[in-house]
């Protein structure tokens, strides 16, 4: 998969016209999918009856960021909708082994396994646990809503994250989640992210394919 990569949330999208707007981001690579349950997060989304419509409407890969408690009751279930990756978050899980168990699980289901780490959650822990993962989604805002400003203090854990990648010759994506748009992308991409969440800055755009592109350009310039 080449980067940069643009990860479109639906989460910004209107949802009665749901199958226009994903038809409105064709160019997108992934499609980002962001369920929250109320309890982890202090907001609700959707569930796997949306995930499995997203998945009847669109031909790309589905991105299905868990922001949930008990994340293991759940993968099978949102594989089964379609998510290509899941993503679940670290400080939902009750240590690093519980979290390597889950990605295994993940993959022998058959999905590519990720975790996600809010802002205040340290990286070094997981630093030596990246070769059990396809990828690292590190939240640049508290999770739970969209529209939110970028931190740009997140791009440390980045800059942590590509260093040991590299040094460790592995393929694990790093996409960043919270406040991309055109000023803050290109700094996420000289940091090392691959991939991109963006929210606001496609749906809220009057030219969504426009956004995407323009993000993507901006990224691959840095
Ligand atoms: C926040 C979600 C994000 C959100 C991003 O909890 O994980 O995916 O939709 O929205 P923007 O791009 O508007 O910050
Ligand atoms: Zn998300």
């Amino acid at each position: 998969m080449p980067a940069p990569l643009i990860s479109p949330s639906i989460l910004a999208a209107d949802f009665a016209r749901l199958g226009e707007q994903l038809e409105a981001i064709s160019n997108a690579d992934w499609i980002h999918v962001d369920i929250m349950d109320g309890h982890f997060v202090p907001n609700l989304s959707f569930g796997p009856d949306i995930t499995a419509t997203v998945k009847r409407s669109t031909d790309k890969p589905l991105d299905v960021h868990l922001m949930i408690e008990e994340p293991a009751k759940w993968v099978k279930t949102y594989i089964e909708a379609g998510a290509t990756t899941v993503i679940f978050h670290v400080e939902a899980v009750d240590d690093e082994v519980a979290a390597v168990d889950l990605a295994r699980q993940i993959r022998d289901l058959g999905a590519r396994a990720a975790f996600s780490i809010k802002p205040d959650t340290p990286i070094e822990p997981w630093l030596d646990k990246l070769h059990h993962f396809d990828e690292v989604l590190v939240m640049s805002v508290e999770p739970g809503f969209g529209g939110q400003k970028f931190m740009p203090a997140m791009l440390d854990k980045v800059r942590a994250l590509r260093e040991s990648i590299d040094r460790q010759n592995l393929d694990t994506i790093i996409e960043i989640d919270g406040g991309i748009d055109t000023e803050t992308i290109a700094l996420a991409a000289a940091a090392g992210c691959d991939c991109f969440v963006a929210g606001s800055a496609v749906f809220n755009s009057d030219d969504p394919a426009q956004a995407v592109e323009q993000l993507r350009a901006l990224a691959a310039r840095s």
